[in-house]
């Protein structure tokens, strides 16, 4: 409970910085977020390597390997798709996302070493972040058939970090 409010918290402070940084620079603000969004799988992967190395394999090993490599992959395509638009197109903003998403990708590299499952429900909470973000964009926009995809793509993650925290603890937290 404590670690889930400490999630919340570091989430709320995050987003609103980023969301002040980024106001009315839509595509540089996803573009962010989408650089960010591919680090928690790439580490929960680095560390299911690592585990699987020193013989840790657990059940459901190989599941959630295959499942971030593609959640990792489908993050990629939604960062080439903003950087398609432009989102990348300013140095500053490609070094505040890559600095950033260093001490991101290390902090759930530790994070998931130590708990999968607070490391599931940060994502998790990140996930519906990044689904509200394109939900309002497309609200205030209007039809735009890509955004909705993404956004799609964004609660199926949702749904997987669900089923991931319910096969380590046998119920879906957050
Ligand atoms: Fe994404
Ligand atoms: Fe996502």
């Amino acid at each position: 409970m404590v670690m889930e409010r400490l999630n919340g918290l570091c989430l709320q402070a995050s987003v609103r910085l980023i969301d002040w940084l980024y106001e009315g620079r839509d595509y540089q603000r996803f573009w962010v977020l989408e650089e960010v969004a591919r680090a928690p799988y790439f580490a929960f992967l680095s560390v299911l390597h690592l585990k699987e190395s020193m013989g840790l394999r657990g059940d459901k090993h190989l599941y959630l390997m295959r499942e971030h490599f593609e959640q990792s992959v489908n993050e990629t395509e939604h960062l080439e798709y903003m950087e398609s638009r432009g989102g990348g197109a300013y140095w500053v903003d490609r070094a505040f996302a890559k600095h950033l998403v260093l001490i991101y990708y290390w902090i759930n590299v530790v994070y998931y070493w130590i708990s999968p499952c607070f490391a599931y429900h940060l994502s998790y909470e990140i996930e519906i972040h990044a689904a509200v973000t394109y939900a309002k964009y497309l609200a205030i926009n209007g039809e735009d058939e890509k955004i909705l995809e993404i956004l799609n793509d964004e609660l199926r993650h949702v749904y997987e970090l669900g089923e991931a925290m319910k096969s380590i603890n046998g119920k879906v937290r957050g």
